[in-house]
């Protein structure tokens, strides 16, 4: 079969492979019909985690062609993300994959291959950010208000609607010309993320309530405008979706959490070690992929019950193109950040 590998800087290669075999964890093959990109996938062409020879790709939507799972059949429509980027084995930037059917989300029958490829990385890391790693986020008897920063990111257009599924309170920044989608989406207060005040403005209309937030973007403004939006009276988490820089110093009241999508997975992790204070240990991993099995589950979870009944909506669609061989400039879009609120697919089957 046919995958996209990375060659070296800014470039990829096309190779020929053989196709993923099944075994104990990963036991569906799925052949891939689009895929959605996401900034890991770009930057993993400048370096870590990516190196030449690795596969490159985490979201796909495709269909089930090999089986040993009791749930999944041949011929079952399943969309989801794989560990891609770190290694020459995963990837979903090729003709087929393997992976674990019960981290698989069931297409709804009304719903396109591009629309279902969206529903991965992103989606995963919203649900690993409000509900696998900070119980505080979504009790049912949280009335504080969360904060959403950089909602109009994929991951932001995902974690403000499953907050707003969960009752919860949301405030969030964007850009002014996102104000309209991210409310549409279920937030009650939107800013604009370049205003000089955003941060009073928060504080101001949250009345010092914040106790969790997710800073979506990660960059070290962004999570210094964040915790500084958290409670100050109050113990508040705050969660990033990138490594705080070394010398990052939070305010004593705020807790910075840091986690990685790829830890719901539950393989080895050591590529990634570089990014924590001290590695992931295996049975938190174990933990976090049990918890998450119950939001995906192919059928069985919250969110492929959520997308049949069309209560959570996929993100934008901005761009797409055709072929593994058209990948390589969107990535490299990506990078630029001319990507916004929404997502690149590429179509790899007619
Ligand atoms: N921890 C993990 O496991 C994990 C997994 C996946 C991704 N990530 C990281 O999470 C981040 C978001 O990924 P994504 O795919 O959701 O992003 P994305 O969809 O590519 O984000 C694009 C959006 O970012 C917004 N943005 C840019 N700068 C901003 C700022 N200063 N404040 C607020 N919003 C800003 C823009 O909003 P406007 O258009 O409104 O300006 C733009 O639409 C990336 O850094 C990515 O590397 C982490």
């Amino acid at each position: 079969m046919r995958g996209l590998f990375i060659k070296g800087e800014r470039s990829v290669e096309i190779k020929d492979v053989d196709r993923p075999a099944l075994d104990g964890h990963n036991d569906i093959l799925v052949e891939v019909h689009a895929v959605a990109q996401n900034p890991p996938d770009s930057f993993s062409l400048l370096g870590s985690p990516g190196k030449p020879g690795n596969r490159l790709g985490s979201d796909y939507a495709g269909v089930v062609v090999e089986s040993k799972s009791d749930c999944v059949k041949i011929g079952d429509r399943v969309c989801g993300m794989v560990s891609g980027n770190h290694s020459p084995h995963q990837g979903s930037f090729a003709e087929y994959l393997a992976t674990s059917a019960d981290l698989t989300i069931k297409i709804p029958s009304a719903m396109s291959f591009q629309c279902a490829s969206t529903l991965g990385m992103s989606l995963f890391t919203a649900i690993q950010a409000l509900f696998l790693k900070s119980p505080l986020a979504l009790d049912p008897n949280h009335t504080k208000a969360v904060l959403i920063w950089g909602a109009s990111t994929a991951i932001g257009m995902y974690a403000v609607q499953l907050a707003h599924i969960s009752g919860i309170k949301i405030v969030a920044t964007t850009s002014e010309r996102n104000k309209d989608l991210i409310s549409s989406l279920g937030a009650h207060i939107v800013f604009d993320y370049k205003d000089a005040d955003v941060v009073e403005k928060v504080r101001e209309s949250t009345n010092d309530n914040v106790t969790f937030a997710i800073d979506c973007v990660g960059s070290p403004e962004t999570l210094k405008s964040t915790v500084a939006c958290a409670s100050d009276a109050q113990s508040a988490t705050v969660h990033t979706v990138l490594p705080p820089a070394k010398d990052f110093k939070a305010k004593a009241s705020s807790n910075v959490v840091f986690s990685l999508v790829h830890s719901g997975f539950a393989e080895d992790l050591s590529w990634a070690n570089y990014l924590f204070p001290r590695p992931v240990t295996m049975e938190e991993m174990m933990q976090e992929r049990k918890e998450a099995v119950a939001f995906f589950g192919y059928d069985r979870g919250t969110i492929p019950g959520l997308l049949r009944d069309e209560i959570l909506k996929t993100t934008p669609i901005v761009a797409t193109s055709k072929g593994l061989e058209n990948i390589l400039p969107w990535l490299l879009k990506m990078e630029k950040g001319e990507i916004r609120a929404g997502k690149v697919v590429h179509l790899l089957k007619e």
